[in-house]
């Protein structure tokens, strides 16, 4: 802006600008007025007067007051764009501000403090200054014109002529220095924008980091798996879901803590269901029936009680070859059995629900089929797991993460009004009636 300042000066030179005269009531009065470059120059001249005896001086001294209007009327455009500049950068700053202040975090006071507390004065006002400043020296200029006419009547002075292009070269420089300032504070406004939004990044990243370490404080159990799911009424819209699917398998172990006083039944604790086939793997006990497992929609009863408020250890174990089945309640193996969906593979990228039981892959379920209760320790296998394996599972000696879906916080979801919560289950059960 200041270059092209500079070159706008440059073209002052006299012999370009064209001055219009009228003549005015008796002859020794002129206005001067800028009119397009090609204008024909044809004016009335009034023979009395002695303006035709114009001096070569006097003419050039009057372009260089026209030059000096154009150049003003062009600054006063560019500082008419600046403000545009200004505006926008004054409203994104005002933008940011009232986005942090919304957020209302600890560090805001500093924070405003350090900005809008070191901004450089309101740049609508300086520029508004700005403009007071080109209408002082417009005005000033009109003077001379005005006194140029009024002593053009007579010869010539030198000393005025002097004086002329002193208050000219006064007025650039003042000119130069307001442009020169005009810069400064936009570059000023342009770090503390650049400022600002490092600023409020920071700001906004320790909120984040903040947030995530409450999230974790508050959710996070003693550890991954010491948690249950809750599943309080029978309905068909509360349940968990596990997030892993399950491979293709030949065998399966599947164990669980529940506790359940549902009558009559304690409805699904578990469902699987793949595409085709819904009920590919289903632990239910339905109304007065026993409870059931199913393997490809084939049913097997399995000879368990646990429908009495209390927790209770259950495993279930299958493999394909032969369709032979186990069934353990608190470390003992109460039932076997066999001819169970033989040699079918349990097939895999299917859903597994905890507490509803499916009737297409995921969803449509039934209330009357709803498990009421509490579970944990949910864990799979793509095996069949030793008896003492399970017994020391169930009297809480050891403790096995399944290997296909093991128990753990992240891997499970609830819905509805099902929740999760603490529970150390081989400290709680012991004193659970
Ligand atoms: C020029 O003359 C007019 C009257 O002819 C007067 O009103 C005006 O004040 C004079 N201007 C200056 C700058 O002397
Ligand atoms: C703005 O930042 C630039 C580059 O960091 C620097 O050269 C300039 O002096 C700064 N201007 C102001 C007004 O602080
Ligand atoms: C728990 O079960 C394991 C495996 O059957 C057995 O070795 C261990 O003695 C049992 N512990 C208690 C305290 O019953």
């Amino acid at each position: 802006m200041i270059a092209l300042f500079v070159a706008l000066l440059l073209v002052l030179a006299p012999g370009s600008g064209k001055v219009a005269r009228a003549s005015g009531a008796k002859g020794n009065r002129f206005l001067c007025t800028a009119v397009p470059t090609g204008t024909d120059f044809n004016c009335p001249v009034d023979t009395n007067s002695r303006v035709q005896n114009t001096s070569p001086q006097e003419e050039e001294l009057r372009n260089t007051i026209i030059q000096l209007r154009e150049i003003i009327l062009q600054q006063k455009e560019t500082i008419v764009s600046q403000q545009g500049t200004i505006k926008e950068l004054n409203s994104k700053l005002v933008r940011c501000e009232a986005d942090a202040k919304s957020r209302g975090n600890a560090r805001r006071k500093d924070y405003s403090k350090n900005t809008m507390g070191d901004l450089p004065r309101d740049p609508a006002e300086t520029v508004q200054q700005l403009g007071k400043t080109m209408q002082s020296l417009k005005d000033r200029l009109e003077n001379l014109e005005q006194l140029h006419a009024n002593t053009s009547s007579g010869p010539f002075p030198n000393e005025l002529k002097d004086l002329l292009k002193h208050r000219l070269s006064d007025l650039e420089g003042q000119l130069l220095t307001r442009v020169a300032e005009l810069e400064e504070e936009k570059s000023q406004l342009y770090n503390e924008t650049a400022a600002h939004r490092q600023r409020t990044e920071n700001t906004l990243k320790t909120l984040l980091d903040r947030i995530t370490e409450l999230e974790k404080s508050n959710s996070a159990f003693k550890s991954p798996e010491d948690f249950k799911v809750s599943l309080p009424l029978r309905t068909n819209y509360l349940y968990g879901r596990i997030k892993k699917s399950l491979p293709e398998m030949y065998a399966f172990t599947v164990c669980m803590w529940l506790k359940s006083s549902a009558s009559p039944g304690i409805g699904t604790p578990f469902s699987y269901g793949v595409p085709g086939q819904a009920n590919e793997i289903v632990l239910i006990e339905w109304g007065n029936n026993p409870i059931e497992l199913l393997v490809n929609d084939k049913v097997a009863q399995l000879p368990l009680s646990v429908s009495d408020g209390r927790w209770h250890h259950i495993c279930i174990t299958w493999t394909t070859r032969d369709g032979f089945w186990e069934a353990y309640q608190d470390g003992e193996r109460l039932g076997t059995g066999e001819n169970l969906a033989p040699w079918h593979p349990i097939k895999p990228g299917g859903v597994i629900i905890l507490g509803q039981e499916q009737d297409i892959v995921g969803g449509r379920f039934d209330a009357t089929q709803a498990f009421v209760g509490e579970l944990s320790h949910f864990n799979m296998w793509d095996r069949v797991l030793r008896p003492i394996d399970i017994s020391a599972m169930a009297n809480c000696s050891a403790y096995m993460p399944g290997n296909v879906v093991p128990w753990v916080d992240a891997n499970v979801e609830v819905f509805g009004s099902a929740t999760k919560a603490a529970l150390e289950i081989c400290e709680d059960r012991l004193f659970d009636s």
